[in-house]
Formats: C-alpha cells, sequence, structure tokens
C-alpha cells in the first residue's frame, strides 16, 4: 500500500493515478474526502500534515510515502510528522525543490528553506529517501488563465525570463518509479522539462494550444510588485519573485535529462502542457 499526501493537488492526483495505472494499492491523504474527487479504487483517508495525530489512520498498513509538504514554510509539526511515517512505512519519496542545499536555513517565507529543512527532518529518520527536486511547474502558468480568458493577454513582469518548466505528470511518472522500483534510496532528482522557453514563448504556446493568439504585455517591476503587494503578498516575497525574473533574464534555466533516465521516456515538451490544459486557459 502506497499512501499520497497532497493527492489532490497537482502533482499528487497524477501520481495517484499513475500508481493506479501500474497496478498499485493506493490511499490517498486529504483534510476532505467528501470533495476530493479521487478516481475509482483509490482509499480517501481524512488526515492534516499540520496535525500529525491525524496521520495514522492513513499510515496504518503503508509500505511507502509520497510525501507532498504543502504549506510556505514548515512549521514544528513537520519533525513530528515525519517521525509518524517513519514509524509505520519504510520508504518515503518527497517532492522537494530545485534549488534546494543542505546547509539552506528555514527561515520565514522561504520555500527553499522549507525544504531543506524536511529533508534534513527525513534524511536521518529510518526511512528509505528519494528526493524530488524539480524546478518550477508548467502548471504555474495557470496564473495566467484568469487574464487570457478575460482580455487575451498576459500582463506580467519579464517577458524574456527563460524557465525549463516541468509537467506535473513527469514529476508523478518519476515519483511512480522510485516507490514501485529498487535503486533509488539516497538520491536527490533535479527535474526539468525537456527545454527552456521564455514568459513570451510560453504564452504564444498557450495561444496556440486554444487557437487563438495570447499578447504578452510587458510590466515594470514595480507595477507587478505593487501588484503582488496588492493582492496580499508579503513584500518580500513580492520582492524575491520579481528578481528571480530579472536573474533568469539574464541567465536562463537550465535543462536536466533526469526525467528520461529514470523513466525512459523524454521529458514533455511545454507545448504539450499547454495542449493537455487549453480548456483552462478557453
Ligand atoms: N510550483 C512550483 O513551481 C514548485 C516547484 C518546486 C517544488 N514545488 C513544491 O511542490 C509542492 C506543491 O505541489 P502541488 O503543486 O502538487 O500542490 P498543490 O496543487 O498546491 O496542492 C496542495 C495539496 O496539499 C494538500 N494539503 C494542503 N494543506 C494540507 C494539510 N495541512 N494537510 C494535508 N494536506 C494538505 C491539498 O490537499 P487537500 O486540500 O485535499 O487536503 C492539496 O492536495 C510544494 O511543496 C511546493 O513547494 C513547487
Amino acid at each position: 500500500m502506497i499512501l499520497v499526501t497532497g493527492a489532490t493537488g497537482n502533482v499528487g492526483r497524477q501520481t495517484v493515478s499513475q500508481l493506479l495505472d501500474a497496478g498499485t494499492d493506493v490511499r490517498a491523504l486529504t483534510r476532505d474526502p467528501a470533495s476530493a474527487a479521487l478516481p475509482e479504487g483509490v482509499e480517501a483517508v481524512r488526515g492534516d500534515l499540520a496535525d500529525p495525530a491525524s496521520l495514522d489512520a492513513a499510515l496504518d498498513g503503508v509500505e511507502s510515502v509520497f510525501l507532498v509538504w504543502p504549506t510556505l514554510s514548515a512549521d514544528d509539526s513537520a519533525a513530528a510528522a515525519v517521525a509518524r511515517i517513519a514509524a509505520y512505512a519504510r520508504r518515503v519519496v518527497y517532492v522537494s525543490a530545485r534549488g534546494v542545499s543542505d546547509d539552506l536555513e528555514r527561515a520565514p517565507g522561504s520555500i527553499l528553506g522549507s525544504h531543506a529543512y524536511l529533508e534534513r527532518l527525513i534524511r536521518p529518520s529510518g526511512l528509505e529517501w528519494t528526493f524530488l527536486r524539480p524546478g518550477g511547474f508548467a502548471a504555474n502558468t495557470l496564473m495566467w488563465a484568469a487574464q487570457i480568458r478575460g482580455t487575451g493577454a498576459v500582463r506580467w513582469v519579464h517577458g524574456t525570463a527563460a524557465r525549463s518548466l516541468i509537467h506535473e505528470r513527469d514529476i508523478a511518472a518519476v515519483g511512480v518509479r522510485t516507490l514501485t522500483g529498487t535503486g533509488h534510496g539516497g538520491a536527490a532528482y533535479e527535474l526539468t522539462g525537456p527545454q527552456t522557453l521564455t514568459q513570451i514563448e510560453q504564452v504564444a504556446a498557450i495561444g496556440e494550444a486554444i487557437g487563438r493568439p495570447v499578447r504578452w504585455e510587458e510590466l515594470s517591476p514595480e507595477t507587478a510588485r505593487q501588484q503582488l503587494v496588492g493582492q496580499g503578498m508579503p513584500a518580500p516575497m513580492a520582492e524575491g519573485i520579481i528578481s528571480a525574473h530579472a536573474q533568469m533574464a539574464a541567465l536562463p534555466e537550465t535543462v536536466t535529462s533526469t526525467v528520461e533516465e529514470v523513466t525512459g521516456a523524454p521529458a514533455t515538451p511545454y507545448h504539450r502542457w499547454a495542449a493537455d490544459h487549453a480548456d483552462d486557459f478557453r
């Protein structure tokens, strides 16, 4: 039995269906089984990672756990949750993030710091572990969907920022291989899509997928920062996002071949991701 956490999210939902396709017994953790809309054949169990005692029912009889830690910064429940998982399971595959390094400190609002902290909790836990360290998700560009549906344009910053975005299906495929195969213990896999595309090229790919062109309208960094803060984002986080985009305009993200090395199939191009999600943008 494999327990998938984050099972209603981008990666977890894919992981659940690919495990089912592989003929594996799957249990899914969710805070609300009634609204989880999981496929037939999956046992949905209520549990909250922020309340480690609530995980026992989901963990009972489980051999491996696919762990998504959804909160921005890991709080003290993380140590108790990892200990709980180690008390029941033999193996964990943890969805971390590209850019994590072992010495990165936990800090408020730091996503990478949170993942580094979780990795440090997992390494000595006694579990056989594998870390998936994906770069940016193609699914992040769903944030443009409302603008595209409403105006046919994307207004955002640093259109030349170039990313090697990854399809959630590929992250899940690597997860399924590591959960059901052998020889992945102690590995930290850096996962990206197969090519680097600028944001302007990503928007053009969405236009192709929906059959009508989508315009790129460049925002100044200051306007974008004000917009994010206006939406309730803490100023340092908004600043971090804008400067990361400036950096990716100066120095495009690199591409890894890990998806193909682990799964035997090349990573999925962004154009294919856009076609898979065309209805979200229509
Ligand atoms: N976006 C990126 O570019 C990127 C890049 C690298 C790494 N990552 C990492 O990927 C992870 C997010 O993956 P995703 O996009 O697949 O997730 P997602 O679509 O944001 O979904 C979040 C999932 O977490 C579950 N969840 C939320 N709070 C929970 C709680 N307290 N207890 C138990 N489950 C909870 C939700 O399930 P219910 O609502 O059903 O409980 C949902 O299934 C994050 O750790 C992020 O840092 C993201």
